[in-house]
């Protein structure tokens, strides 16, 4: 996938300093893009009570815009004004935020945000992360940050600001660049608008967890359900084909051939094959495994390489998100259903 964008600028890669941040908060403030580190992957900020600045998210991602965006706001104050909270909600928001878990909720009308943020429902997807650069830049800004990850759409989510600038280029003028994000896949999603919780996308944090806090079992839709209908999807994010490598991805493997990359878990002496090896987490540490899990599938996805044939990773914890991002990588590509809206600037 091409990496610039029409006129070939490149982004401005910075490190988080007060003076940075509280340059970056102003380009958000006037309407512009701004990458930036969280706790899971780095997101591609713009005002979310801005309509324009939120549609450059969707131009520079190339994303359809009935995929909605995640709202990061700086306290449960600031999120209490733009969704309406139910005792489920406040009770894991004030256990596990800040952090990885990102609540649908019903919007307040009179909350101020770009309806584009919610792609046309009257939800909003919404969570307070904990990384210190972006509660910095929330504080700073003063405002909701609506925060998709910051990748061309369809692209593995980037854990490094390389990955962002890689991806892409010039469609982001500036980048707060922190180093590697701890968690390493994206945060989880659930669905409180309805009587049952529903999980609409495994992530850092892990589904047993919100069992134990709601004391009632979430509904997991199953994989096959992710695909289908991208005119009608409930979480639009889990179209079939999502972080997909330019090779194909195999499951499952107990070896490799010759000519492809293995992509292991845990121990991997005895296991044959691969041109390139590397392993996820050769303890067998799913925390560990997560958080190398896209800058591995990035280095290992080369035209050299036949597949990338991934070893079985447990379905417990996190290993709930890392099968889940590989099913999607391993996935049959599916085209967009709209092209992708060229940048006009
Ligand atoms: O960890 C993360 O969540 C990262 C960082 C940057 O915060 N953000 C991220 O955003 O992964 P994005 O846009 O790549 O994923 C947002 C997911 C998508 O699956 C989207 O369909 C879903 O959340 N979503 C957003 N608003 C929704 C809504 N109102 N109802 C249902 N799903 C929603
Ligand atoms: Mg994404």
């Amino acid at each position: 996938m091409s990496n610039s964008d029409a006129s070939g600028k490149q982004p401005e890669l910075v490190p988080p300093t007060d003076a940075n941040i509280r340059r970056a908060a102003d380009l958000l403030r006037a309407g512009e893009l701004v990458a930036f580190p969280t706790e899971t992957v780095y997101g591609l900020g713009a005002d979310a009570t801005d309509d324009r600045a939120v549609t450059r998210i969707f131009e520079a991602k190339g994303r359809p815009r009935f995929n909605p965006l995640i709202v990061h706001v700086a306290d449960q104050d600031s999120a209490e004004a733009f969704v309406r909270f139910d005792a489920r909600a406040e009770r894991l928001s004030e256990t596990l935020w800040p952090g990885p878990l990102t609540l649908v909720l019903p919007r307040r009308a009179e909350g101020g945000l770009s309806l584009l943020v919610s792609a046309g429902l009257d939800s909003v997807a919404i969570r307070i992360p904990a990384h210190p650069v972006a509660r910095s830049l929330l504080k700073a800004a003063g405002r909701p940050i609506a925060a998709p990850s910051a990748n061309r759409s369809g692209a593995v989510s980037p854990t490094t600001p390389l990955h962002v600038a890689e991806s892409l280029g010039g469609r982001v003028g500036l980048i707060l660049s922190a180093g590697r994000c701890p968690v390493g896949v994206e945060s989880t999603v659930l669905d409180l608008t309805g009587e049952t919780p529903v999980l609409l996308r495994p992530g850092g944090v892990i589904v047993e967890d919100l069992e134990a806090l709601l004391g009632v079992s979430v509904l997991r839709p199953s994989p096959a359900d992710a695909g289908g209908e991208p005119d009608a999807p409930k979480s639009p994010g889990q179209l079939a084909s999502h972080y997909a490598p330019g090779v194909p991805v195999k499951l499952g493997v107990h070896g490799a051939a010759a000519d492809e990359a293995l992509l292991a878990f845990g121990p991997d002496t005895f296991i044959r094959g691969g041109a390139t090896r590397l392993n996820l987490s050769p303890q067998g540490d799913l925390h560990e495994a997560a958080a190398n899990l896209f800058a591995m599938l990035r280095a290992l996805d080369r035209p050299e390489h036949a597949a990338i044939a991934v070893m079985p990773i447990p379905e417990t914890g996190l290993g709930a998100a890392i099968n889940d991002r590989l099913r999607r990588a391993a996935a049959p590509r599916m085209p967009l259903p709209f092209p992708a809206t060229p940048r006009q600037d």
